[in-house]
């Protein structure tokens, strides 16, 4: 038999989904284990007759037991879409025993027929935590938030693909994801992941909810990212994906909830950041969408987040804090208590600074916000365009942070360094 028969005896047996059937959404997460990833799925299809297929083999479509790897559902949720009529069904498998540093191929297909497949996809494992942790090796992630689904958004989602899928470990988007205002705007959750799915398949992608979450009473965000529940409820010990906190090579993070009561998440951030060990993580990043210093016009400083969080960003020596929610850039000096800059004076190199750097970069789409008040002491840089940070991490040594312009032009940054 020539070769060219076997290969198309080989496709003849490959079927796609149909659009009911077919998996949508597909997004990746770290779980809190080095050696697993979660991947998750929409389908309309109400129906747990889903496998995924994976291997460090991109060859998945040959029978071969040797390389390939079948999984069990992880969770499995019918749920009703706020506002609609239909139900949705979310998959969620748990990819377990990946080696470190690794390119895992895995394609998503029905149970007892494996012909009937998604495409095949892959992401790279994340590094060992002795990798993470080489200074003059360091690793990035890339931060944003209000993204929405229209050109601008498009813009970033294109930039990141062509600049920084490579290099980046995961992507953090605080707040405000396809920009739902009210139940009539649940179908934007669809076209934002058919959008993304080029990088959510490939990159683990952390979130956080943004007011604009709230169109369904936080349903969906709290649905469709159940992945980030695993390390909440295995690490952080909290019951949502509201609050929650991991740490990642030499840094903490810790996000809790703009949108909700902060008297009980600010107790149980104070009990995760007391056990906080900084020899093991001496970098500690808060994330949230709203933030406590905006000088725009827009929105401005939101106080009831300052009021509630400042004293625990102090207390802990948290090194940066990020938000979301102004749809501009600005960068403070670190504050050491309300509005009052470290009088060491620096603009761009930080060490041992007395206070936190606050940020926001609601920069990933939606439209901008133009507007300023005149500039406070403490911002130290503002501008208004698209664009998003990109965080590199020198081990335990510095955190090198730049505001990317249009994803392209470094138009701010600074070292934080230990
Ligand atoms: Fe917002």
């Amino acid at each position: 038999m020539s070769l060219m028969i076997v290969v198309m005896l080989l496709r003849s047996e490959v079927n796609a989904f149909s659009y009911r059937n077919a998996p949508q959404g597909i997004h990746i997460a770290l779980t809190g284990v080095e050696s697993e990833m979660s991947v998750m799925f929409f389908t309309q299809l109400k129906s747990k007759n889903y496998q995924i297929i994976y291997s460090t083999s991109s060859n998945l479509d040959i029978l071969d037991v040797k390389v390939k790897q079948e999984v069990e559902h992880y969770k499995y949720i019918v749920y009703q879409v706020p506002g609609m009529y239909e139900e949705l069904t979310v998959h969620e498998f748990i990819l377990k025993g990946l080696p470190p540093a690794t390119k895992i191929y895995y394609r998503i297909a029905m149970k007892n027929d494996e012909t009937t497949t998604s495409e095949t996809f892959s992401f790279i494992t994340q590094k060992s935590r002795s990798e993470l942790l080489k200074s003059d090796e360091p690793f990035q992630f890339l931060v944003y938030g209000d993204m929405d689904i229209f050109n601008d958004g498009q813009n970033t989602i294109d930039s990141i693909m062509r600049n920084h899928m490579k290099d980046t470990q995961f992507i953090l988007h605080i707040g405000d994801i396809p920009y739902v205002w009210n139940h009539e705007h649940e179908y934007k959750w669809e076209k934002w992941f058919d959008m993304i799915e080029p990088i959510t398949s490939a990159m683990p992608y952390i979130v956080c909810n943004g007011n604009h979450e709230n169109a369904s009473n936080f349903t969906s965000y709290k649905t469709r990212f159940t992945n980030s529940t695993v390390s909440v409820t295995t690490k952080s010990n909290t019951q949502s994906n509201l609050y929650y906190s991991f740490d990642y090579g030499s840094i903490h993070f810790i996000t809790i909830s703009s949108e909700h009561d902060y008297a009980l998440q600010t107790r149980w951030m104070e009990e995760d950041l007391a056990k906080v060990n900084r020899e093991e993580t001496p970098f500690i990043i808060f994330y949230s969408h709203r933030p406590m210093y905006s000088s725009n016009e827009n929105h401005g400083s939101y106080d009831p987040i300052r009021i509630a969080v400042e004293p625990l960003l102090r207390k802990y020596k948290v090194d940066l804090a990020l938000f979301g929610h102004v749809h501009a850039y600005e960068r403070t000096c670190p504050i050491s208590e309300q509005g009052v800059c470290d009088k060491k004076k620096h603009r761009n190199y930080f060490k041992n600074a007395d206070g936190t750097i606050h940020i926001h970069v609601g920069t990933a789409g939606f439209e901008l916000n133009q507007k300023w008040d005149p500039k406070p002491e403490w911002s130290t840089y503002r501008e208004t365009n698209h664009g998003y940070l990109r965080i590199k991490v020198f081990g335990k040594r510095a955190l090198s942070v730049e505001f990317l312009r249009n994803g392209v032009t470094t138009a701010d940054s600074f070292l934080i360094e230990k």
